[in-house]
């Protein structure tokens, strides 16, 4: 094709997508019918991995759940099933291990069958300073928020390709997107996450497996215990999430087949784009006034300590 045609192709395109953008403002896109599925979700114990799995279980799906914490996997385990789950299979997995994750996951395809939605959920933040992280917190944060990703991937996802069908969700994080004075190692950790998600996605395009969808979640904090005394200078602009919020907003994004989800999405695309924009000096300015550099100062995290 030639310049020109290829240029107006591009822009009739840009026109009609910004107008389909439009139309989804006042109708609400069509939500996929996932019963049947078979769902893993890593980080399955608690938090944000155990209320999607109520939510999942409530649409008919499999449940594979995995997590460190074997009396959290047996609580979720329960709920998903008075949710109606179809059935629901535990496994205790230290995703912090590669030979641990692909053992479980070769357990996972003799007894349960090929995964068709993979939801890596689970993390861990040190809320250190990074000169005070202990190397051994730091290898761990990266092993759990992104290594396991490569190897779960690698494990589920040559049967999704081979069926042309799948759905690869992950939970990574705001700050996956812009860092955070106080958490260094953790968003080295979430921006490699972000990257790996978004390039494994442009692979599927790329291969023609579009039926190979992903969904990368960016929240912000989220009231689950995990940066628990972790701050917001301005709570009415941005607010520490509900995990019921944070969950609808999830479940919807999966759901009509969404490929970034940021939460709060309005203050985190302007703080975003103004981030790229602005000269730096402005930048910091903007920052500071956003409370930036001082929301870890009174980090606690879960009292009890996750190895
Ligand atoms: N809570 C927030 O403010 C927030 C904000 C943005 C992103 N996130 C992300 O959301 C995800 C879920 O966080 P959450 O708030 O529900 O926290 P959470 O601590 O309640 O859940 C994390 C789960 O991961 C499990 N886990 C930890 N290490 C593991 C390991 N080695 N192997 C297997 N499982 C392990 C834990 O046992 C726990 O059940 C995390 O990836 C987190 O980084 C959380």
């Amino acid at each position: 094709m030639n310049f020109v045609l290829e240029t107006v192709q591009v822009l009739l395109l840009s026109l009609w997508f910004n107008i389909e953008w439009l139309i989804h403002l006042l109708i609400p896109r069509r939500k996929k019918t996932i019963r049947g599925e078979v769902v893993l979700i890593t980080g399955a114990g608690s938090g944000i991995g155990r209320l999607m799995a109520q939510e999942f279980a409530s649409h008919q799906t499999v449940l594979v759940l995995w997590d460190i914490n074997q009396d959290g996997l047996k609580q979720t385990a329960a709920l998903a099933q008075e949710n109606g789950a179809v059935r629901v299979h535990s496994y205790v997995c230290d995703c912090s291990s590669k030979n641990d994750v692909y053992g479980v996951a070769d357990q996972v395809k003799r007894e349960v069958g090929d995964v068709s939605i993979l939801v890596n959920n689970a993390g861990i933040v040190t809320g250190k300073k990074f000169m005070d992280a202990p190397d051994s917190l730091i290898e761990k944060t990266m092993e759990v928020n992104v290594m396991a990703h490569f190897w779960t991937y690698k494990a589920f996802l040559p049967a999704m390709v081979a069926n042309n069908h799948g759905h690869l969700v992950s939970i990574a994080s705001s700050a996956g997107l812009l860092g955070v004075n106080g958490l260094a190692d953790y968003c080295a950790s979430k921006f490699a996450a972000v990257g790996f998600a978004e390039s494994i996605g442009l692979e599927m395009l790329a291969m023609g497996k579009s039926g190979v969808k992903t969904t990368i979640v960016c929240p912000y904090f989220i009231n689950t215990g995990m940066f628990d005394g972790c701050q917001t200078k301005w709570p009415r602009l941005m607010p520490i999430l509900k995990p019921e919020y944070a969950i609808k907003k999830i479940m919807e994004a999966i759901l009509t087949d969404q490929a970034y989800l940021l939460m709060p999405r309005s203050i985190l695309n302007i703080v975003l784009y103004l981030h790229s924009i602005l000269s730096t000096k402005h930048g910091l300015l903007l920052g500071e006034y956003l409370g930036a550099f001082n929301m870890m100062d009174h980090f606690r995290g879960r009292t009890k300590k996750l190895e």
